[in-house]
């Protein structure tokens, strides 16, 4: 077990809140958290629709944190710009959905923005060493991408030490089932960009669930 020198941020994925009043739903939340995780779902890639740049637009100019886009979508590259322009301050792109990742990396990065690769539970370390060399942060999906309320899955703690073991530097996400709990295991195993939702927004304290994931 390595436990991370870098800072430990908690970032609230928006999947999980009252999608009616998101706005409002931020507010609760926006003094205890270092961040907004933005899920964005196309249909294809994954069996869901969330929501779009337009969204991010609006919330991103009516509050301080920062907003990491989590796309979830079979052909990201032509949802780059926009999502740059909306107001993202990093975004991620899943290796299993991008042909020419390297290329997808630079022209996040143009942005002036944080370019992240994201790690299904059914993919390889080894198989994403390139792609996670080019990246400034790895989001390793702690359960199959497209659903929140999912049941973490404990196999992806080897491959969150794999990746620490060679990248110190790098920030790790670690986003799927997260509570006080899975929090833990994942900050012990090297993590320090916690996200979650249904355990942030179906809490009845929010603060102290907020809090609860440093710990
Ligand atoms: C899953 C999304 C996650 C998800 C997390 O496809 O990428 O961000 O909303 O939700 P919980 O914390 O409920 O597992
Ligand atoms: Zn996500």
């Amino acid at each position: 077990m390595t436990s991370t020198p870098l800072d430990i941020k908690i970032q609230p994925s928006l999947l999980a809140c009252n999608m009616g009043k998101i706005q409002q739903e931020i507010d609760t939340i926006d003094p205890f958290v270092d961040g907004i995780h933005f899920d964005v779902m196309d249909g294809q890639f994954v069996p869901n629709l969330s929501f779009g740049a337009p969204v991010l637009h609006h919330l991103s100019t009516t509050t301080e944190l920062g907003f990491d886009v989590h796309l979830m979508c079979e052909n990201p590259d032509i949802l780059l710009e926009s999502f740059a322009k909306a107001g993202a301050k990093a975004i991620c792109v899943h290796v299993e959905a991008c042909p020419n990742i390297h290329r997808t990396l630079q022209v996040i990065k143009s942005f002036g923005i944080q370019a992240g690769v994201v790690l299904n539970p059914g993919t390889s370390y080894a198989s994403a060493y390139e792609a996670i060399k080019s990246a400034d942060y790895v989001l390793v999906m702690s359960v199959n991408p497209g659903f929140g309320g999912q049941k973490f899955l404990p196999e992806v703690l080897e491959k969150i030490t794999q990746i620490r073991k060679a990248f110190p530097e790098k920030n790790i996400q670690i986003d799927g089932g997260i509570n006080n709990e899975t929090a833990k295991l994942a900050i012990e195993a090297g993590a320090n960009w916690i996200v979650a939702g249904s355990y942030i927004f179906g809490s009845k304290n929010r603060e102290e669930a907020c809090k609860s994931l440093k710990l």
